[in-house]
């Protein structure tokens, strides 16, 4: 049997395989973020499907870090029915599930939609002339949002996940707090790195004092923001914030990228959507591997058994993750289970997510169905 379908731990927990879905947004919740039948569903769909760990799409802590007017949220305690049925749902299947719990910070687009302004962590000087409608956080502002960091990853655990994910990628707020190029405060929170990434170090801390002492804190980390080696997040910070978040307790990273436009025009060529190539963060994974002893995921661009086998194998990464071939096939893993070998089919044009001008978005494969072969 491929090591991919062998069990694995992260943390306290065993999950049955090597595949995680990735979190993927989906735009299936209600204006106060809840979730309801159709996000139980697609869950269910996916654990009944053997995916190993189901990591949900990213849910907002507080309302100043809300990304869109569909997407999930974790910051009341009346959004915990609806999450305790798909958990329940999944583990019916016999799955695990974690939630992925995030601020948007700049990217909380939902805000200026709604006329209010979203909070920066620090104004550059071309913001500060045009008043682009955007706010610097202040200290205060700071520190409410790690406690809501906290006071969400209670409500997952009570919710019966079995892990919490911090969103530290992808240019989301923990990523602007790292990175350079997007935080340039010169108080406690920026300047040197071990300043820049005292906010994920905060968030990591909070969260442990909301949720039992075995509950699985793990972090999808942009451990670099691709762009030149004097602005923004190295990977050589990168491993260091990788360091540093272990011995805070984190047990599982999942390693992607940071700053997502530029990382796209670097590793594409200048393209605004992610490279075709299979496992394009590898390098980074590498590195990650040699400055910590935690379980490491790698997600971006895999698509074929033997490539994931290989980084599995080899000891590169213990999990692999997938988002877009579960968007268009949700039964691949069962069926390479079964024996298949044929690679996911998704052509990572990126043309699953649609967004209208109110933030609500439509998540689906925009590939025409593949010809049948011929009989
Ligand atoms: C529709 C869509 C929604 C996504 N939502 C999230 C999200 O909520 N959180 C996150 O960390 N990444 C999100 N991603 C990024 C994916 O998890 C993943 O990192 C990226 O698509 C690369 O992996 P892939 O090549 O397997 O798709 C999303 C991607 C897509 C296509
Ligand atoms: S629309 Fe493109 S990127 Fe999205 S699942 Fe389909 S083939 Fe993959």
């Amino acid at each position: 049997m491929s090591i991919l379908f062998e069990p694995t731990r992260i943390g306290r927990l065993e999950i049955r395989n090597r595949f995680i879905r990735s979190a993927t947004y989906y735009g299936l919740a209600d204006v106060a973020g809840r979730v309801g039948d159709e996000s139980v569903e697609l869950m269910r769909t996916l654990s009944s499907n053997e995916v190993g760990l189901i990591v949900t799409g990213y849910a907002f802590v507080s309302q100043t870090g809300r990304c869109f007017a569909d997407m999930n949220g974790i910051d009341r305690d009346d959004h915990i029915p609806g999450y305790r049925r798909m958990t329940d749902a999944v583990h019916a299947c016999g799955g695990h599930i974690a939630m992925q719990i995030a601020h948007g910070g700049a990217a909380a687009t939902q805000l200026r939609r709604d006329g209010k302004e979203p909070l920066v962590v620090s104004l550059t000087d071309r913001q500060r002339e045009r008043g682009e409608g955007v706010r610097e956080m202040s200290n205060e502002d700071i520190e409410s949002i790690v406690a809501d960091f906290g006071r969400a990853a209670g409500r997952v655990e009570e919710a019966g996940f079995d892990a919490v994910q911090i969103h530290g990628a992808h240019g989301y707020l923990v990523s602007q707090f790292l990175s350079s190029a997007r935080n340039q405060r010169s108080d406690r929170w920026g300047g040197s790195t071990e300043k820049r990434m005292r906010f994920v170090l905060e968030v990591a801390r909070s969260i442990r004092q909301h949720v039992s002492d075995d509950f699985p804190l793990t972090i999808k980390l942009g451990c670099r923001d691709y762009l030149d080696e004097s602005d923004g997040l190295t990977i050589g910070e990168g491993t260091r914030v990788a360091a540093a978040l272990e011995r805070e307790g984190v047990c599982f990273i999942e390693v992607s990228h940071g700053d997502t436009g530029r990382a796209f025009r670097k590793l594409s060529g200048g393209k605004k959507t992610a490279p075709v190539r299979e496992a394009y963060l590898l390098p980074d994974a590498k590195a990650v591997r040699g400055s910590t002893s935690v379980a490491l995921g790698l997600v971006g661009g895999l698509r074929s058994l033997p490539v994931m086998e290989a980084l599995v194998a080899s000891g590169t990464v213990d999990c692999v993750s997938l988002s877009r071939p579960l968007i268009r096939e949700p039964d691949l893993v069962k069926r390479w289970r079964e024996g298949e070998t044929k690679s996911a089919e998704c052509v990572s044009c990126w043309g699953c997510l649609k967004t209208d001008g109110d933030g609500r978005s439509s998540i689906h494969c925009r590939q025409p169905a593949p010809v049948p072969a011929p009989l």
